[in-house]
């Protein structure tokens, strides 16, 4: 990574999902870690030792000028991860997505950071016209959220091409892991897990065969940012997956496998907008060295045994249209 030992990265959003997966790792690497977000841990029984924590809402510029001084790699994971939340509200995605992206990349510049490492979603590309789906398949995003995380690139990129910012791209495919908000997480494998550790039947929305995904462990998933920071190309974008194709039926049977229970599934093919095939090509990705190294099955014990028995319900329903009953969202957000 460019930054060695003793010298300072900070992780936006270290307090989400991904980010306080990713600060563990770096502090265990023995790097001296920052984390930078809305909601920066207070409690002191859930920080992570030897981290510093600082409160930045990265639609302020000021604010975010003042969090990354004396950083020498940023990455960038805090944003909207909720294509539903960004339906109901695009406004707010859209800052939180692309207008916080481009204060970051803006903010890097201005200070000299050496190294930035932005977190995509593989989202942007939209609907699959092809798999397994390379960096250079079209990007048409059909929800907010895509809008806003393609904004969020094309920001970056231009800096990079103007200005030499020195940033590298991962698009991600499906993140799971443990320390997903139940409340908001939308990947198949925490929301089927909880349904079924719970011994309830399995909601499913699209068709259960047709609809595939790739699914990667959070733990895999912090070492290639983690290698993206590393050896990544200046300027470049990264599939992040596994390049493991899985459909919602597979992933019943797996959880089964996983948990010596048998998985029901309840499918809800009211909305099939999500019908689809996505999977990543990564050979991209695992030409820098990076191999995934958690098997579904046992990233999936794992987490069942991270969640214990009857674990809060998700309560996110994937939502593609925004009701008319929802008007007032537009405004607010
Ligand atoms: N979870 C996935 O499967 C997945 C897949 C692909 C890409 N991603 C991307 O990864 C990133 C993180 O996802 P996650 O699942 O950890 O989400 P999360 O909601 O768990 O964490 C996001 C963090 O960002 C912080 N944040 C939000 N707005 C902020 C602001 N204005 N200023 C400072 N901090 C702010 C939040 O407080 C939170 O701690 C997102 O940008 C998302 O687009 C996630």
């Amino acid at each position: 990574m460019a930054a060695s030992r003793g010298q300072k990265v900070a992780v936006t959003g270290g307090s989400g999902f991904v980010g306080r997966n990713l600060v563990k790792e770096l502090s265990r690497l023995g790097k001296n870690v920052v984390v930078v977000d809305l909601t920066p841990s207070p409690e002191a029984e859930s920080r992570i030792a030897g981290v510093e924590y600082v409160r930045a809402d990265l639609r302020d510029y000021g604010d975010v000028l003042l969090a990354l001084q004396g950083v020498d790699t940023v990455f960038h994971i805090a944003g909207n991860a909720s294509g539903t939340l960004s339906v109901e509200y695009p406004r707010l995605d859209f800052q939180t997505n692309a207008v916080a992206t481009c204060n970051v990349g803006n903010a890097c510049l201005q200070l000299g950071v050496r190294r930035l490492v932005y977190l995509s979603s593989a989202i942007v590309y939209g609907t699959p016209q092809y798999v397994p789906m390379t960096e250079e398949h079209p990007t048409s995003p059909f929800l907010p959220y895509g809008a806003s995380k393609l904004s969020g690139e094309f920001s970056l990129l231009s800096l990079e091409a103007t200005a030499d910012l020195p940033v590298v791209i991962g698009r991600s495919f499906v993140i799971y892991g443990p320390g997903e908000d139940p409340r908001t997480a939308g990947g198949e494998v925490s929301q089927f897990l909880r349904w079924h550790l719970n011994e309830r039947k399995i909601p499913v929305v699209g068709d259960i065969d047709r609809k595939t995904r790739d699914f990667i462990h959070v733990f895999d998933l912090c070492a290639a940012l983690i290698k993206l920071a590393e050896v990544g190309q200046s300027g470049e974008i990264y599939n992040l997956g596994s390049g493991q194709e899985v459909s919602m039926r597979e992933l019943a049977d797996t959880i089964g496998a996983a948990t010596g229970r048998k998985a029901v599934l309840e499918p809800d093919e009211s909305q099939l907008e999500d019908s689809f095939r996505l999977v990543a090509d990564t050979s991209k990705l695992f030409s820098l060295g990076f191999k995934p190294s958690i098997p579904l099955q046992e990233g999936i014990r794992y987490l069942a045994s991270d969640l214990g028995e009857f674990p809060e319900l998700p309560t996110t329903a994937a939502k593609f249209r925004r009701d008319s009953q929802d008007e007032q969202y537009a405004a607010k957000g």
